[in-house]
């Protein structure tokens, strides 16, 4: 089957040179000439590359392209932008947008096909080995500090083969066990930041949460609930005077595929393994 480029252009002189380019090398071509049907498009006919040009008429390309990079079905399918704006801000924001690559009018067909074959390469890395990577966090002791950390890494997951549903599962842990960071860890002294990383490797999300709280031992926690007796432990709390709850890292436990403390009981593992 021939590799399928999408073009997105108005320009119909600038759009049929592309296509006759892209066709002499066996490449098939879709030509567009309007912004308003290319989500669409793009999930219906799954091109192996796409250029877009950014001054459409009636959509901006930006737009475009950050629509594309945030859905989980097109975010793997190259993105080159084509546009006469050739500065360093519009270049950027491109960058930042998750465009792959940059071609300024009037190119050659030379840098046409490089930019072709470095998007290409792109996604063929992606899709043979993943992202391998780590990111760290510090952020400061506050719920609403974590609530935004937790956004962005669901950006991150975003270029994951991580499903819907475990994405709103490390949501939900992320948040109990930063919020023990927090509330016990840390005491809720906002000063103190609580670390956490984010890894990704061909297989699966790692995150860990990291409080500079003394620690606990997570084996003895007799106000929190355990998976034989659930609720066994409301009587404790009511006695010892502690805010209802106790079922957080039961919770956590059960919503990804492996849980763990380490020694001193400060930092806690999550792993999210992708589904084959
Ligand atoms: N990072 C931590 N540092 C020190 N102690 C912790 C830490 N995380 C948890 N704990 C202890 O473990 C207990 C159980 O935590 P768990 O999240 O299960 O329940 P909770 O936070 O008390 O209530 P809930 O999460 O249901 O609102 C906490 O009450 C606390 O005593
Ligand atoms: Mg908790």
């Amino acid at each position: 089957m021939p590799r399928t480029v999408l073009i997105v252009d108005d320009e119909r002189d600038v759009n049929d040179i592309l296509a006759s380019l892209v066709r002499a090398h066996d490449f098939e071509a879709i030509q567009r000439f309007e912004g308003a049907t290319v989500m669409d498009d793009v999930r219906a006919l799954q091109p192996d590359l796409i250029l877009l040009d950014l001054m459409l008429p009636d959509r901006d390309g930006f737009e475009i392209c950050e629509q594309l990079k945030r859905n989980r079905e097109t975010n793997l399918i190259p993105v080159v932008m084509v546009t006469s704006l050739n500065d360093p801000h519009h270049r950027l924001t491109g960058v930042r947008v998750g465009a792959n690559g940059y071609l300024t009018k009037p190119f050659t067909p030379h840098q046409l096909f490089e930019a072709i074959d470095a998007a290409l390469t792109w996604r063929d890395e992606h899709a043979s080995q993943g992202t391998t990577g780590e990111i760290n966090f510090d952020v400061r002791s506050e719920l609403t500090y974590l609530q935004q950390t937790n956004d962005m890494l669901a950006d991150l997951y975003l270029h994951t083969p991580l499903t819907e549903r475990q994405v709103k599962d490390l949501k939900q842990v992320v948040m109990e066990m930063g919020g023990n960071a927090i509330e016990w860890g840390h005491r809720k002294n906002a000063e103190l930041t609580v670390r956490i990383t984010y890894r990704i490797d061909p297989e699966k999300v790692t995150l860990i949460i990291k409080d500079q709280g003394p620690g606990f031992n997570p084996g003895q926690v007799p106000h929190a609930a355990s998976d034989d007796d659930p609720i066994g432990h409301l009587d404790v709390r009511n006695e010892l005077g502690i805010r209802e709850g106790g079922f957080g890292i039961m919770l956590a436990k059960g919503l990804v595929d492996d849980f763990h403390y380490n020694e001193s009981g400060n930092q806690v593992t999550l792993i999210k393994r992708f589904k084959q």
